[in-house]
């Protein structure tokens, strides 16, 4: 392990840092419930706090930002555990323009961060563009080098991004991938980036939003385009710290860790049965946050997706011999592992976990009958 070079909070501060050098400003995460949007559930993407920003970038305070985003997607649930890679919490870092800069910055400076910061081996990268974005393809062979081979095109499902609910900010997109090696691939002849496998991890989205949807399915051009990119923290903390997965950086250790100490004397974990661990360690995460914030598991909305969370990760552990509360013990070990940038998590510790045993204690009772 190599969590000592790159843990998680000097990759959040090494990426603000890097574009707050660049003329943005530096924006608090927004909650996980976004404020006036009825179109999305959760908030999915660092832009959703900024989609007024697109549509009237006039008098603006700032027109470039940066932040570290916490993030809920539901819709990779069933992906979350089988795959090394996908979450429902998750932290997106982002760098944003409003109508100022555009595609040739976005891209020069998410080269220069990769290769100068982070010093990534650039011949573990490859990138893809939308079909038809002659320009982005351009930018990035003729101007910053990267060979054809190594540059895909690919169509709608993966490089046009948005809109996050069914109206918003959309357009097409530019995807880095970093090689995890041919051992953690498919293996079919025609794997490569794009390809659903493990093997290239797309780790960074640049978005160059040119576009709302709105509620008659029109794609409205916007006043001026914008730049809205996504770099998966976690899926960057795994490359940066050369673990085998997501779930063995410095952001997951920890709680797998926890989880491996309650395992019944005697349990044997086959990889399936690592997958389930991996599957409730996302899952604790994602209840701590959502219920730091006021959002309690009931049978409807926002509260029915924490339902389902805890209830699998509950029935998942009940298959393993677990028949009494253990959740409410990883709130701790989420809490301690995410403080030093969440310090807003300590103060709702104990409510937190009490939520949860509650839920669990019900839960549990149904399972038994
Ligand atoms: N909105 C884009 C995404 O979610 C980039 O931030 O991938």
């Amino acid at each position: 392990m190599t969590h000592d070079t790159w843990p998680a909070h000097v990759i959040r501060r090494t990426f603000m840092d890097f574009f707050i050098a660049r003329g943005h400003t530096e924006v608090p995460s927004a909650p996980l419930v976004p404020k006036g949007d009825p179109t999305l559930l959760f908030t999915s993407a660092g832009m959703v706090q900024f989609k007024d920003l697109y549509l009237h970038p006039k008098n603006l305070a700032y027109t470039r930002a940066t932040s570290v985003q916490k993030c809920l997607r539901a819709g990779d649930l069933e992906s979350v555990g089988k795959t090394l890679r996908h979450h429902t919490f998750f932290e997106m870092l982002g760098n944003f323009s409003f109508g100022d800069y555009f595609k040739r910055e976005a891209i020069e400076w998410a080269w220069e961060f990769v290769i100068q910061k982070l010093h990534l081996p650039p011949e573990k990268l490859s990138v893809s563009v939308f079909e038809d974005d002659d320009e982005a393809y351009g930018i990035w062979n003729r101007e910053i080098g990267i060979p054809a081979s190594k540059i895909v095109r690919l169509g709608r499902k993966d490089n046009f991004w948005g809109p996050g609910g069914k109206t918003g900010i959309c357009g097409p997109c530019s995807e880095i991938y970093y090689d995890s090696g041919p051992e953690r691939g498919c293996g079919r002849p025609e794997c490569a980036p794009g390809c659903d496998c493990d093997r290239y991890i797309e780790f960074w989205n640049l978005v160059f939003p040119q576009f709302f949807l709105d509620e008659k399915g029109v794609y409205q051009p916007l006043e001026k385009p914008g730049i809205d990119t996504g770099l998966g923290l976690e899926r960057l903390a795994m490359i940066l710290q050369g673990v085998e997965d997501n779930f063995h950086t410095d952001l997951f250790h920890p709680i797998v860790e926890a989880l491996l100490d309650m395992m019944p004397e005697g349990f044997r974990i086959t990889p399936e049965e690592r997958m389930g661990i991996n599957m409730v360690a996302d899952h604790a995460r994602a209840l701590t946050f959502t219920i730091s914030e006021g959002i309690y598991p009931s049978n409807e909305g926002r509260g029915y997706l924490l339902r389902r969370l805890l209830r699998r990760a509950l029935t998942r552990f009940y298959s393993y011999g677990i028949t009494e509360p253990f959740l409410y013990r990883l709130v701790d070990v989420v809490v301690d592992t995410m403080k030093i940038d969440y310090p807003e998590l300590e103060g709702r510790r104990h409510d937190t976990a009490t939520i949860v045993r509650g839920e669990e204690e019900s839960f549990f009772r149904t399972l038994e009958d």
